[in-house]
């Protein structure tokens, strides 16, 4: 039988590339989305790669009747969750938006799969939820703390979903605990697509290598880093799709659990790196300017990979260069 996956957020940037992965692997897929931060136009990507045009209901996961309607008239084997406000800096002065989003949405969402009966969650974690990490790799045993209201989101989100799970046998979950996911794929039909000033690095250099941007600013050359600048486990959005599909599937083959785990390569890369890896694919000169740190930044950050190795039997293998490259023929295909 094939299953229907209902995918919340489904035409943002990770739920999009997840989409296809499911796809591939045999899945039917019900995309909800209210296109806050998308477009309906990449259903028509996604028809184009696959050769399958997902199901798609535009709207709001706080729209409790609309869930109700939606597991109702379709057979949801299981939820991955997307869905959901990201950026750091709004989340700071939006706070209320944020918790009424990602926090009154998820519990709305989570009623709505009691009622029906669905206790498979695949759930968007963060690797924020780890704060300022204590130790590297960052192990998913390591203590948890939230510095900003989204990341604050994240970490009741976990809580709420643990509680739940310890509350009524049957449930399902995966915590996903993404690194720094970049790249498109590479196709370079779908891809990351900020509105306004990208709040994030790659997506910002890749518009300073395409002439939007005159150049990147650099949050701070003082970390106790090998150049200075800030450390990450960037992973290419693909390998992160496919995280995905593993998770659902060890969720669906074993008995109930609650899995928290780390998605990322397991190795970090400097601003600069990420900086000379992009100039070397899209061979272009990418001018920086080092800036102030900016407030709430760590020095590193990267995964213990080794439970999603064990349990998921997953590893991301796409390297920097890749990413680059990837990223860098979503930009130039764009405007
Ligand atoms: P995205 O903004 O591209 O995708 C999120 C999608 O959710 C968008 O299409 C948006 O329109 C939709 N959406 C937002 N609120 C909604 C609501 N109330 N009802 C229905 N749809 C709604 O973001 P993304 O980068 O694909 O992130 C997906 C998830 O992964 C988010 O939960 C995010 O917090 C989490 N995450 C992202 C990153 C990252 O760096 N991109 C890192 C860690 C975790
Ligand atoms: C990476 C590095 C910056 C922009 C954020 C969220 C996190 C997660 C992923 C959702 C850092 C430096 C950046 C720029 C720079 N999202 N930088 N100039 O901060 O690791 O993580 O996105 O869960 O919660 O906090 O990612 O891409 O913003 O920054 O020098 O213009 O690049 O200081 O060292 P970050 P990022």
């Amino acid at each position: 039988m094939t299953c229907k996956i209902l995918v919340t957020g489904g035409t943002g940037f990770i739920g999009s590339h997840t989409c296809l992965e499911l796809i591939a692997d045999g899945y039917q897929v019900l995309v909800l989305d209210n296109l806050s931060n998308s477009q309906e136009s990449v259903l028509d990507a996604l028809e184009q790669i696959s050769g399958t045009r997902p199901e798609f209901i535009r709207g709001d996961i706080r729209d409790r009747i609309l869930l109700d309607r939606i597991f109702q008239e379709h057979d949801i084997a299981a939820v991955i969750h997307f869905a959901g406000l990201k950026a750091v800096g709004q989340s700071v002065s939006q706070p209320l938006n944020y918790y009424d989003n990602n926090i009154a949405g998820t519990v709305i969402l989570m009623q709505a799969m009691q009622q029906a009966g669905v206790r498979s969650l695949v759930f968007s974690s963060s690797a924020t939820v780890y704060g300022d990490p204590q130790q590297l790799p960052i192990p998913e045993d390591h203590p948890l703390s939230a510095t900003n209201p989204y990341g604050h989101t994240k970490l009741v989100l976990e809580e709420i979903m643990g509680n739940v799970y310890r509350s009524e046998p049957g449930w399902r979950i995966g915590l996903l605990r993404y690194f720094n996911p970049v790249g498109a794929h590479p196709s370079g039909l779908i891809g990351e697509a900020p509105q306004g000033v990208p709040n994030n690095l790659m997506p910002y250099v890749a518009q300073v290598a395409s002439g939007q941007r005159a150049q990147v600013q650099v949050f701070g050359q003082d970390y106790d880093t090998p150049d200075g600048t800030g450390v990450r486990d960037y992973i290419h959005v693909v390998d992160l799709a496919q995280g995905h599909v593993a998770a659902l599937r060890y969720l669906q083959e074993n008995e109930p659990e609650l899995l928290a785990v780390n998605l990322g390569t397991g190795r970090g890369y400097s601003v600069l790196e990420m900086i000379q890896a992009f100039a070397r694919s899209s061979g272009r000169d990418i001018p920086y300017t080092i800036a102030p740190r900016r407030p709430g930044d760590i020095a590193s950050c990267w995964a213990d990979t080794r439970l999603a190795r064990e349990k998921l039997n997953w590893t991301a293998d796409k390297d920097i260069q890749e990413m680059c490259d990837d990223a860098w023929r979503w930009q130039s295909s764009q405007s």
